[in-house]
């Protein structure tokens, strides 16, 4: 079966094992116990493994180290992101683009992910950046008005501002403002390409779902064809774009690059994330609905505390005695996970694991150091946000040329 056929993603897991079964798709989130099995879903979507070899090609093009989340395999996975990377050696540019849905006023640290590793991508290839807030995916998907979305997508954006973009070279825009002239045009013509059956195999459509679900995806499709923003790339139709992207997200994508050649345009290149965990453990994503499963960039030092000691799931042993003999085991330790993600000295994050798994420094001390860590990252951010105004936030929304973007 062609990856595009295939439907809502359910992975079975290896027979012998109970019945557990990994469901992933751009709105549901779930794995068993084990957790996700990120193998199995780079086979079932046809994405390919991000290795070693390119994570080195990275390094080499952009003569700098590579961001932690690639070092470390927390983008895991990419479709021809080494399309982009030949053609980037020849000396040719490309553009970044990734979005949000707004679906709530405060930001979580999973959701800071793909924003802070496209402010990397952003910096080290000097390339220009679009932002898509998709007000209207929420309005369909979720219980708000149209006017609550529009809300969310600007105070979003704020947050989004707060990573460090570069505001020469990044426009960000919401569907419900910006969607009309050449994007509309090319969300007609990705339209007409897609039939109802192909939606339903990709995305799990039913019958009772209403016309705004059925007509989504083109919109969150063409934001990969430069003709779509003809402001900043006017006589550029085959310039190749990049999305850095949650795996989640990669349906839509699957979509947009069956129809690509069919209407004369490039495929968009992908690289793809793991999911940031939960307090609770792996198997499932940082959900914005439970706040006792996520840090969230509003929370002050104090919560932060209390929700790492309270709630963070410790692969360390019952009792002190036991734990210095066995050690903990770091594969299902969330303080351990989330360290991973953002401690970002490689020397000391790796002096930390083994201390840890050998017994000799406990949960506690580990959760103490990710406090700190996190700490210290939310007040940043906290800062950061403080300072963007509401001109700022029109400035990046400006439908305007950018006139040094590619350099
Ligand atoms: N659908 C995404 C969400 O719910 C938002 C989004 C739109 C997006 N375009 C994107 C995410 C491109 C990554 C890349 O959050």
């Amino acid at each position: 079966m062609a990856a595009t056929e295939q439907g809502v993603e359910a992975v079975r897991k290896g027979e012998g094992e109970e019945e557990e079964e990994q469901v992933v798709n751009p709105w549901e989130v779930s794995a068993g116990k084990g957790g996700i099995d990120y193998d199995k879903l780079v086979d079932q979507f046809g994405c390919q493994r991000l290795d070693a070899a390119l994570v080195d090609r990275v390094a080499r093009l952009t003569g700098r180290q590579p961001h932690c989340f690639l070092r470390r395999g927390l983008f895991f996975a990419h479709r021809d992101f080494n399309d982009i990377l030949d053609l980037y050696e020849k000396g040719e540019k490309f553009y970044l683009y990734t979005g949000r849905g707004p679906s709530s006023e405060a930001l979580h640290l999973g959701h800071l992910v793909p924003f802070m590793f496209t402010k990397y991508l952003q910096e080290a290839f000097k390339v220009p950046l679009v932002i898509q807030l998709t007000d209207d995916e929420k309005f369909y998907w979720k219980d708000l008005t149209v006017e609550e979305t529009k809300r969310l997508a600007r105070e979003n954006a704020k947050d989004i501002i707060a990573c460090g973009f570069d505001v020469e070279r990044t426009f960000i825009f919401s569907d419900f403002g910006y969607i009309g002239g050449a994007f509309y045009e090319n969300m007609a013509r990705v339209a007409k390409c897609v039939t109802k059956n192909k939606a339903v195999g990709i995305f799990g459509f039913s019958s009772e779902d209403h016309l705004g679900k059925y007509s989504f995806p083109p919109v969150q499709a063409v934001p990969s064809f430069p003709s779509s923003f003809p402001h900043l790339f006017a006589g550029q139709d085959q310039l190749r774009c990049l999305i850095p992207c949650a795996i989640d997200q990669d349906p839509y994508f699957r979509m947009t690059r069956d129809v690509a050649p069919r209407i004369g345009y490039q495929k968009p290149s992908l690289i793809e994330s793991r999911f940031f965990p939960a307090l609770q453990g792996e198997n499932t994503k940082m959900s914005a609905s439970d706040a006792n499963s996520a840090i969230y960039v509003t929370d002050s030092a104090k919560e932060i505390k209390t929700k790492v000691n309270k709630y963070a799931f410790s692969g360390g042993q019952d009792s002190i005695e036991l734990h210095r003999q066995l050690g903990a085991n770091l594969d299902v330790d969330v303080p351990i996970k989330y360290l991973n993600f953002f401690l970002e000295d490689d020397d000391e994050l790796e002096h930390i694991k083994k201390e840890y798994k050998e017994g000799r420094m406990l949960t506690g001390e580990v959760k103490q150091r990710l406090i700190t860590v996190l700490s210290e990252m939310v007040a940043r951010h906290q800062r950061a946000r403080a300072l963007v105004t509401e001109e700022m936030v029109d400035a990046f929304m400006a439908v305007r040329p950018l006139p040094n973007m590619f350099c």
